[in-house]
């Protein structure tokens, strides 16, 4: 008699199977938008503005929920700005960019900046740093950047940063998104 987990195992891979019939590989025409945002979404995310100053010296910004650490030697970073971004072009502009890590407590700035009002910075506190980037008040954690390279990603791009310097600024709970809603970080395993 096989174990139970094997039993278990067996419909998921079934499942599974009958999902993907007839569509070997990965080939696009088949997957519908829907369905990829609504599997994608069970990814978690954490949630960062990602800062810089436009030509006129005002602060540019968009949350993304795509930051990712990319590599320790020498020191990169990366996310993916849609193409359809307004607020991508100026950071491009900008040569450079800032990595605010959100706390929990921040669902107020992450609604400011991810909106398309035309001042995204209003009623959201910020310092400009010694290499010229807006640093959100409060950020759990801040990472300064110069574009390293920009990428062609599909709908996206894929934006790689070399690390300026960095740092934690509070140890609290950073804010995290997960199939459209937003949380914070509790310890129950
Ligand atoms: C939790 C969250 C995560 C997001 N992640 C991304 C992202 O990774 N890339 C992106 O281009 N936009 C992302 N967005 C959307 C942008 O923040 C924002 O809506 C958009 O930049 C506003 O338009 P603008 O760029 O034209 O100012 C995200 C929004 C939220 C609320």
């Amino acid at each position: 008699m096989k174990p139970q987990y094997c039993e278990q195992l067996d419909a998921i891979s079934n499942s599974h199977r009958s999902q993907c019939k007839g569509k070997p590989g990965v080939n696009a025409a088949t997957i519908d938008p829907a369905t990829f945002r609504q599997v994608l979404g069970s990814y978690p995310t954490g949630v960062c503005v990602i800062s810089a100053l436009d030509e006129q010296n005002n602060p540019a910004g968009m949350v993304v929920g795509t930051f990712t650490s990319v590599s320790l030697d020498p020191p990169m970073v990366g996310f993916l700005p849609d193409k359809s971004s307004t607020s991508w072009p100026k950071i491009e502009k900008a040569g450079r960019f800032c990595v605010n890590v959100l706390g929990s407590d921040q669902q107020q700035v992450c609604r400011q900046v991810a909106g398309k009002g035309p001042d995204k910075f209003e009623g959201v506190e910020y310092a400009i740093s010694d290499n010229d980037l807006p640093i959100v008040a409060n950020s759990i954690a801040c990472i300064e950047c110069t574009i390293h390279s920009v990428t062609d990603a599909g709908d996206h791009w894929f934006v790689l940063g070399n690390v300026l310097c960095l740092e934690t600024t509070r140890d609290d709970d950073p804010m995290l998104f997960y199939r459209g809603r937003y949380g914070g970080f509790d310890e129950t395993l």
